[in-house]
């Protein structure tokens, strides 16, 4: 039996990347998806390969950083399935996120960033949980990511969303939790998209090697992996578990960068008196 037959869910920035292949993912284990993505072409292209494996998709243009797109979304996928249990908070355009810190940053840049990363978040449930609660509840997943965990200079926005992402979930968990809606996060590290593959890494393996090397598992991830964990999150597997934030990151988080420590130990030997602050 699939594991999400007769479940509704919506996937935002559903057209490609994490979000394309968690849509797919849903779908296999039985669930009606709404691709909701501000691609519209490429969000029709991922619905038809759903519809074409067999299982049931139909895509809306929505830019999820705008209520009233936000409401629209909701409304869809009700007016389709007459219900709604899932919704997979991912759009973002990576590639376009805001660089520098405090002081370089345009405001502008904040503002949108933090419209499509954090206000997202709250716009869809503040449509999707009355939804919920009329068939007893759902699930809930947020798109935080390693950098919900850790900080990187130069990108004061990006990490204060992914922070925010992680404290939205858990303060939404508490809230809905007495509904029967769990709201979870996955938190990714390096996921190796179609798009990071063109942009990034497909003329550069050598520097893909080096960024592999900083991970315990030695690889970077597949959008799948995200995928996967996202459904066993929606999934009743899951049931008892609310507020969680998942890393799915090759254990990225779980130590100090390698050279950090190879450094340190050099310098320890070469100044035997240092105290270390830890
Ligand atoms: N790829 C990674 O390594 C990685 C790592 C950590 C976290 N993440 C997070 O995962 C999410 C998806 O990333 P990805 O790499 O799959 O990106 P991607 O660029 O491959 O896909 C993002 C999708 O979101 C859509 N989108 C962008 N802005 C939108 C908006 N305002 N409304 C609706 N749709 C919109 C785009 O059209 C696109 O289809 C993002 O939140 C990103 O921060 C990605």
């Amino acid at each position: 039996m699939a594991r999400l037959a007769g479940k509704a869910a919506i996937v935002t920035g559903g057209a490609r990347g994490i979000g394309g292949a968690t849509a797919r993912r849903l779908a296999e284990e039985g669930a009606g998806v709404l691709i909701a993505d501000v691609d519209q072409a490429a969000a029709e292209e991922n619905a038809e390969r759903i519809r074409s494996a067999g299982g049931e998709a139909q895509a809306l243009r929505v830019d999820v950083s705008r209520n009233a797109d936000v409401e629209a979304m909701v409304q869809a996928a009700v007016d389709t399935w007459g219900r709604l249990d899932i919704l997979f908070n991912n759009a973002f355009d990576v590639l376009t996120a805001g660089s520098g810190g405090a002081v370089e940053l345009p405001e502008e840049s904040w503002d949108r960033d933090m419209a499509v990363l954090v206000k997202a978040i709250f716009l869809g449930a503040k449509h999707a949980v009355p939804r919920m609660k009329e068939t007893g509840g759902g699930s809930i997943v947020n798109v935080s990511s390693v950098h919900g965990l850790l900080g990187a200079p130069g990108f004061l926005v990006y990490e204060t969303a992914k922070h925010a992402v992680i404290g939205a979930t858990r303060q939404m968990a508490a809230e809905f939790g007495p509904d029967g809606i769990r709201v979870n996060a996955v938190l990714p590290g390096h996921m190796l998209t179609e798009r990071l593959h063109e942009t990034m890494w497909r003329h550069n393996p050598s520097g893909l090697e080096f960024f592999k090397n900083q991970y315990p598992l030695r690889d970077v991830g597949r959008a799948e992996d995200i995928a996967n964990a996202v459904l066993f999150l929606c999934s009743d597997e899951a049931s008892f578990i609310t507020g969680h934030p998942l890393a799915v990151d090759g254990g990225l988080t779980i130590q100090l960068q390698e050279n950090f420590g190879v450094r340190q130990g050099h310098y320890l030997k070469d100044n035997p008196d240092t105290q270390l602050p830890y």
